[in-house]
């Protein structure tokens, strides 16, 4: 059994007055790949998003319940987001790095935290390049626009930005499906080698890959979490019908 690092209790979200979760329990144990599972529109990725409050750049969100991160609500008063967002960090589905320079992209952060040593951000780029696997692309061209790179190299770009800034927990909304297999493989390769430091969270619509590279896997279905389990059980062994009805393909 790890130790668990961010537990939601009952959490429920609505858009207006849609319901988007409905009470969901779950608890992420540190140094773990957990994969979210489920149909278009069931709430992964709103799950997601709940976890470095993301929601609360979208209007008419409400949030009920709570979310305990190092043993503390992050929906507490005191949370500064700006500094949870560090701690918490996300990779989109599409690939987005700012428009400028990859060397710019990887310091962005640590500038925001007041850096200005050249030679930390040095250090900083080369080693973050080189946890997200993309250090070889591009250590010859640290100062074009990341913008210039293929799909795979900018998320991997993406992944070390997010690394740059020393997070604990990367959450990634299916950051391969823009991708080609070889750039998703690439993908799924680092975060496999990143999962020795880090805890991450990833939705995914890709079953194989949940299967391959996750310990646990949550199934959502319509805004409730049906399943959380072992990967190797949710896929084997699953205990409720609906999950074994979406991982054999017969629905979402
Ligand atoms: N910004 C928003 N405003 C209003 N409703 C939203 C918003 N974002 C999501 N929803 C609704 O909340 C529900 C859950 O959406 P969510 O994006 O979390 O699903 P998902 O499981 O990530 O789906 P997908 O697999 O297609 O990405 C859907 O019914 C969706 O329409
Ligand atoms: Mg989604």
């Amino acid at each position: 059994m790890g130790k668990e690092i961010i537990t939601s209790k009952d959490l429920h979200l609505y858009y207006g007055k849609k319901e988007a979760l409905k009470g969901i329990d779950l608890s992420i144990n540190q140094g773990e790949i957990t994969a979210m599972i489920g149909p278009s529109g069931c709430g992964k990725s709103t799950y997601l998003r709940c976890l470095n409050r993301m929601n609360d750049l979208i209007p008419d969100v409400t949030i009920t319940g709570s979310v305990v991160y190092k043993g503390k609500d992050i929906y507490g008063p005191k949370t500064d987001t700006v500094d949870l967002r560090k701690e918490i960090g996300m990779v989109f589905q599409q690939p987005n790095p700012f428009p400028f320079s990859i060397y710019e992209n990887i310091i962005y952060g640590l500038k925001l935290k007041g850096e200005t040593d050249k030679q930390v951000f040095d250090q900083v780029v080369e080693e973050s390049l080189k946890a997200a696997s993309v250090w070889e692309d591009v250590k010859d061209k640290l100062h074009q626009s990341a913008l210039s790179l293929s799909g795979g190299q900018q998320q991997r770009v993406c992944i070390a930005r997010v690394l740059a800034v020393n997070p604990e927990i990367i959450l990634l909304d299916e950051p391969t499906s823009a991708l080609d297999p070889i750039s998703s493989g690439k993908i799924e390769n680092t975060l496999l080698e990143l999962k020795e430091k880090y805890t991450m969270i990833m939705v995914t619509h890709n079953m194989s890959q949940a299967s391959r590279i996750s310990d646990k896997t949550a199934f959502f279905l319509n805004g409730d979490l049906i399943e959380f389990n072992d990967t190797k059980e949710i896929f084997l062994n699953p205990s409720k019908k609906e999950t074994e009805d979406y991982i054999s393909g017969r629905f979402g």
